[in-house]
């Protein structure tokens, strides 16, 4: 369900509530409207109006109709009790006689946004008073006032939302957090050592180190389907995690870097799931945690300037995605030694290359990917028997389709050189140019 997560309280903003009645813009509108400084939240078309009191700071409603607005062969409508709120409300795309305005659809974008600008300020008399600072403030509060003087633990992965999660719980209850990191051997180049560096200062013995490499390639030996080894990776990452929070006593609460996209996008009532989202969901009902979700109202690009106003550092807060399993969809087959090795080795070369002429900042995702077949070359006059490398670097909005960057070619030339000369076992370099759909960001 959206909204109303963990008992929802904002203890500050104003909010305008965005009612799904079966459009694809609720997002949109609700980005739109955080965009002009003034919270705004998804609910479900049949929110109660007691729900709504108990939010304490809705200052309107947009009922947001839509083609989906059929559930079980039945037109959906909102509570005939919220109108009784004194609370201002506008419909679009969704038959109401009750309502203060109704349009028919939105209008162009640009008109769209300034009419949910009179809406907001005139008519709703809401406080453009949703900024980071706000949001900082309001989360210590509410952690402090959840966890007491309990502890709580967090898989800190070092991603942006995992570290951004434990930079505010720093802020909120120090030393109270305790963070696992579990370097699955899939990870970049240097990427444990800089997430240790990063917190060990403000954690010190509350962060622990798993170093379970040896284990997780032990399982994933032999593995070559790649759906395979994700669910092994995934599998063996829940139970390193719960045999490390088996030995540490009196933790009371699971802290995750759920966000809004992943409530959203884990289903409304009329929109139909489009991905589940678990975070480190799988763990086992005997280990019985409260969880502690703060960024779980928050868009990914505000996650970023959360982390910004919490002091990390910019590359951090603006690293480029990673997958949960790693490098270890980029060794493709079985996840052999020299592979991974060479993955990790071109990667590190490929980022720094990106980094030294700008392109780190333009481009969504590059990485690289070595197959598991061979193919002739010649060093030193002797004849060679290696992998290639394939290098991808690709833009996106939202990852379901992507377009392949056009790289400079001598920037592409002096990463080939680089990696046929420093990366072992590797005789050519190739670039892939297939936009997605036609082929996927990653090879597996
Ligand atoms: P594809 O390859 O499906 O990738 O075009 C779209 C985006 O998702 C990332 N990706 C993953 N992320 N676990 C993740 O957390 C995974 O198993 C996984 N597979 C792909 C990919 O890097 C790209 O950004």
């Amino acid at each position: 369900m959206v909204g109303l997560r963990g008992g929802c309280v904002n203890l500050k903003q104003d909010n305008i509530l965005v009612l799904d009645l079966g459009s694809s813009e609720n997002t949109a509108i609700a980005r739109w409207i955080r965009e002009l400084g003034v919270y705004s939240e998804i609910h479900p078309h049949d929110i109660t109006s007691q729900n709504i009191e108990q939010l304490k700071t809705v200052k309107g409603i947009i009922l947001n109709g839509g083609k989906n607005n059929i559930i079980d062969g039945e037109a959906i409508d909102v509570l005939d009790e919220i109108y009784s709120l004194n609370i201002p409300v506008i419909s679009v795309n969704h038959p109401s006689t009750k309502a203060l305005k109704t349009l028919e659809q939105w209008p162009s974008e640009e008109e769209t946004k300034a009419l949910l600008k009179d809406f907001v300020f005139h008519t709703c008399k809401a406080e453009a008073n949703w900024n980071m600072k706000n949001f900082i403030d309001d989360q210590v509060a509410l952690i402090r006032k959840q966890v007491g003087d309990k502890k709580v633990l967090l898989a800190l992965s070092g991603g942006v939302d995992s570290s951004v999660v434990a930079a505010l719980l720093i802020k909120a209850i120090g030393k109270q957090l305790v963070c696992v990191h579990v370097n699955h051997g899939l990870m970049r180049k240097n990427e444990s050592e800089g997430v240790i560096q990063m917190f060990e200062k403000d954690l010190e013995e509350n962060l622990v180190y798993v170093d379970a490499s040896e284990r997780f390639l032990g399982k994933l030996k032999g593995v070559a389907e790649s759906e395979e080894k994700r669910k092994i990776i995934g599998n063996e990452f829940i139970r390193v995690f719960e045999e490390e929070a088996r030995k540490l006593e009196g933790i009371d609460f699971l802290a995750q870097g759920t966000i809004y996209p992943d409530i959203v996008e884990s289903g409304t009532k009329t929109h139909k799931v489009v991905k589940s989202h678990h975070n480190v969901g799988g763990l086992p009902e005997d280990l019985k945690f409260e969880l502690v979700e703060p960024l779980f109202q928050l868009f990914k690009d505000e996650v970023r300037a959360c982390g910004v106003e919490l002091g990390l550092p910019h590359d951090m807060v603006y690293r480029q995605p990673f997958p949960g399993p790693g490098l270890g969809v980029r060794v493709l087959g079985e996840i052999e030694p020299d592979r991974l090795e060479a993955v990790r080795e071109s990667d590190a070369i490929l980022r720094e290359e990106f980094a030294l002429a700008g392109l780190d900042q333009k481009v969504w995702q590059y990485f690289t990917v070595v197959p598991n077949f061979k193919s002739v070359g010649v060093r030193n006059n002797e004849r060679t028997y290696e992998y290639p490398v394939i290098i991808r670097a690709v833009n996106t909005v939202d990852a379901l389709t992507a377009t392949v960057e056009q790289i400079e070619w001598p920037i592409l030339l002096k990463i080939t050189d680089r990696i046929i000369n420093e990366v072992k076992n590797i005789n050519r370099v190739c670039y892939d140019l297939s936009p997605k759909p036609g082929g996927t960001i990653e090879w597996e």
